[in-house]
Parts: structure tokens; sequence; C-alpha cells
């Protein structure tokens, strides 16, 4: 591997020079401000509600619900981890499907009537366990991230998929094993979708979330559904056809469940789908079709905002505020989306420095800001940048860059981080995230999901031996 780690960079200064060195462009603040006077600790308002502070909780599955989709004790665990963060904000928790057929795995939570006690718990252990160490949950945002798997169904059987589509895309269809039309969603059953979406709106309501989340991002469902420039009839073709899904359903939310916020994860941008190439660095797939990929430009390996910023407008007449943006998909261009120096076992060595990859879903996010000023902004993908991830944060937040900073990985490795700077304490090295992956190895391999080289819990369970056993046989 020819990049070098980021932990050997030992001051913020080298760490500068790196990037520069690179040709990114990442402000970067030399000192932290501990404690409340940090810029990540000023509150943020949408609308009436208050925001404690500028961090956010990003959605994190664990594989590890229920056969009918409720919390078991680890799921609760990491909800109660997310709650003693110090975040003020917490993005969906994770993904939550609105009906079997569109859960990612067969462990996939899943919101319905017989389920609602559980969901309601769960968001009750999270608030609980802040307001204990905390004080408070005035300032505390919580919602719930609403989703259909789409191409990623895997509602039965771990090993087993059952794909429902947009549209062919050659690229991928074959990757699942697809050769005619008959995984693609009819009109209908879009339609009848939308209305799962609306009822699952309800029931979040009903378990006392705050706003939902109407997931647009990673190449699930409504993903899939921005880039529908080849499907017919009313969900395919044009923009005002390819958002006719979200807008059904907002329209929808907000006749049944009003006072309930909608928000929207969307991968902002998005590449041809990479595979492994010479040297197992990853490449462009040749049967990649870039007019597929939302938000990317002619060589399908570039940025064009156009209609990423259109969709933003449609957000604003939709009355939405909150937006949080990612990019491509975890599935086919990890490297855009989660940054790593460690690739999961069935990845791809990346084929740029990982900080670039951190660089490019910042700058695009900040650019997106500075056009949409009045939309609420959380960025995502800063895990990678481990010790300098406050540094970088701060200095986002004081240019206004972004508003809210989202953390995925970090908070599985080190959910304490918020709390240690609001509290004045410098970070805990040793908790910090490494990008090792197994968070996202050990489900490829049937596993539930959880930091195993950093988390104690995960480090000593059976799971671990499991999951080391499967990477030692690359069975991923
Ligand atoms: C184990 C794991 C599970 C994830 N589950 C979800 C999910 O349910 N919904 C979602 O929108 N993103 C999900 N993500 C993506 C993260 O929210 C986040 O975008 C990504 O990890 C990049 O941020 P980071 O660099 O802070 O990790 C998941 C990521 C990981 C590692
Ligand atoms: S397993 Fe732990 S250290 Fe590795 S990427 Fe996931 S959270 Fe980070």
């Amino acid at each position: 591997m020819a990049y070098p780690r980021v932990a050997s960079f030992k001051t913020q200064e080298a760490f500068v020079s790196y990037l520069k060195n690179l040709g990114i462009q990442l402000p970067c603040d030399k000192e932290i401000v501990l404690g409340e006077q940090s810029p990540l600790a000023a509150s943020l308002t949408v609308d009436d509600v208050t925001i404690g502070n500028r961090f956010c909780i990003l959605p994190m599955e664990g594989w590890d619900g229920t056969r009918d989709g409720k919390p078991t004790d680890l799921t609760r665990r990491r909800w109660r981890n997310f709650g003693l963060s110090g975040a003020k904000l917490m993005w969906g928790g994770e993904a939550v499907a609105v009906r079997n057929d569109g859960r990612a795995n067969p462990n996939q939570l899943m919101i319905n009537e017989a389920n609602l006690p559980e969901i309601e718990s769960l968001r009750r252990e999270l608030t609980e366990t802040h307001e204990a160490e905390f004080g408070s949950v005035k300032d505390l945002l919580v919602g719930l991230q609403l989703t259909h798997s789409g191409r990623y169904a895997r509602p039965n059987q771990k090993s087993v998929s059952e794909p429902r589509t947009v549209q062919r895309n050659p690229a991928l269809d074959a990757r699942l094993g697809i050769d005619d039309e008959t995984a693609i969603l009819t009109d209908d059953e879009l339609q009848r979708l939308v209305d799962d979406f609306i009822q699952a709106a309800i029931l979040a309501q009903k378990a006392g979330f705050q706003f939902v989340d109407v997931k647009h991002c990673h190449g699930y469902l409504g993903h899939e559904l921005l880039s529908g420039v080849d499907r017919p009839g009313r969900f395919g073709g044009s923009f005002e056809n390819r958002t006719r899904f979200l807008r059904d359903i907002v329209a929808g939310v907000r006749s049944a469940a009003p006072g309930l916020m909608i928000g929207v994860r969307v991968s902002i941008f998005d590449f041809l789908p990479f595979h492994t190439g010479p040297d197992q660095i990853g490449i462009a797939d040749p049967r990649g079709d870039r007019r597929l990929a939302f938000g990317s430009d002619d060589s399908g390996c570039g940025i064009d905002l156009d209609e990423p910023s259109q969709f933003l407008d449609l957000l604003k007449q939709l009355g939405i505020k909150l937006v949080c943006t990612t990019a491509g998909s975890p599935y086919y261009n990890p490297h855009i989306q989660r940054p790593a120096y460690f690739p999961p076992s069935d990845g791809y060595q990346p084929p740029e420095d990982p900080l670039v990859g951190v660089a490019r879903q910042l700058q695009v996010t900040a650019e997106l800001k500075r056009k949409h000023a009045d939309l609420i902004f959380v960025g995502s993908g800063y895990s990678y940048l481990q010790d300098w991830l406050p540094h970088v944060a701060q200095a986002l937040v004081r240019s206004k860059g972004v508003d809210s900073v989202g953390l995925g990985r970090m908070v599985l490795s080190y959910p304490e981080l918020p709390a240690d700077l609001f509290s004045g304490r410098m970070l805990s090295r040793k908790k910090v995230c490494r990008t090792f992956s197994d968070c996202t190895t050990a489900p490829r391999n049937g596993l539930i999901s959880g930091c195993y080289p950093l988390d104690r819990f995960y480090k000593t369970s059976p799971q671990h031996d499991l999951l080391k056993q499967a990477k030692k046989s690359g069975s991923a």
C-alpha cells in the first residue's frame, strides 16, 4: 500500500502538509477548542426545533435484529451508545425496512404494527440514556431512517439476493444474476410502496420519532429511482418522474402525520461501479453506464452537480430542511462512500488515497451548502480523518461548510468522542477508528456487525472467532 497511514502524522502541520502534497483543499484547524466554547458545541435550529450541538450520529445497521424485525440486546446496546455519544442529532439510528421484501438482510429492523412497541422502546432507551448522562433531551432530535433495499434486498436468507429494481443496469444486474426484467418493480407496485412508506412514517411518529428520513442513498431503491432515466412510465425518464416517489411519499406523510419532520439522506453524487483490477486495486467496471450514476459527469468518475442541486431545490419546495449527504454505494464503489485503509474482505484496494475520497465528500457538501444556505446539511465520511477529525470538523463548521458533522464508523469504535471533546478531554487515541472495515466484513460473511478490533464487547465475542476464520478462508 503506497499511502501513509493517518496515524503516522504526529502533528497537525505534518497532516496539513501531506494534504497539500496531495493537492487536497480541506480546512483543518490548528487547535481544537475544547469544552463549551467549541464551535462544535454551538446549537442549531430547524424551524422551531433546537439541536444542541454540531455532531450527528449517522445511521448504521448491525444485522442483529430478530427474524421478524424487532431489535435485540445488541441493537439496544448500539442505540444506547448513540445516546451516550453526546451528539444531539440522531440521523435515523439505522435503516429500518418499511416491509419484508425491502429488507437488506433477514435481521434488518422492520417497522409495522406488531413491532411498534419494540421500536418505540428502542428510541426510548437511546433518549433515556442520553438524558441520564447529559441531563436533558430538550435539544436532542431523533429520527428514523425508512428504507426499501431495492436491488440489494435479501429479506429471507442471508445468502440469497431477491432484488427489486427500477430498470436494467448491465454492470449491476450481472453481479446479482439478473438476466431479465422480472426484478423490475411495476408502477403499481411502486405506488403501493409509497403507501407503505407513509404507513411506516405514521408508526414512526407514534413511536416518538421527531422526523423520518426517506432514504435516497447507497444504491437502494430511492437512490436508484433518481437515475431511472431508462424507465418508462410515471416513475422514470424525466427528473419530475424520477422524483415522483419522494414527492408522493412527502405529500402522504404531510397529510397523515402532521407535525412529523422529514429529512432525506441522499447520495449526492455517484460514480460507475468499481471492481477489482490488476494488483487488487479498484477500477471502473467497463460495463458501467455513467447515465445511471446520479450526479456523475460524462466520465462516470467525476461529479456533475446540476441534477443533485435541482434535487435540493425540490426538497426546499417540499418544505424539507434536513439533508444528509453521502455518496455512491458501499456495494459497488465503497471507496467514494466510506474511505478505508483496509477494504472489506470482498472489496478492492483503494484506487486513490482514502483522504481524496474524504475530501471529495466534504468539499461537495460545502459547495452545496454555499448554494443552498437555507438547508441544514449533515456531512458524512469523516471517520477516515481519525485523529484529525475534530480539527477538520471544527474548521468546516466554523467556515459554514457544513452544519452538522456526521459520525459513522467512528461511533462504533469510540462512541463518546463528542462527549469527550465537550467535557474538555483530548481524544482517546486507542479508541479512534482505524478503518479496519471489520464492521463491514462481518455482515458480508453473514455475521453481526460491530467494531471487532476496538470494542471489547465484540473483540471477546464468539463471533470474533468466526470472523477471523471467515477472513482467513477469504470466503467473503
Ligand atoms: C456497519 C455499517 C452500517 C451502515 N449502515 C447504514 C445504514 O443503515 N443506513 C445508511 O444510510 N448508512 C449506513 N452506513 C453508512 C454510514 O452511515 C456512513 O455514511 C459511512 O460509514 C461513512 O461515514 P464514516 O466515514 O463516518 O464511517 C453504514 C456504515 C457502516 C460501516
Ligand atoms: S471495525 Fe472498528 S476500526 Fe474497523 S472500520 Fe469498523 S469501526 Fe472502524
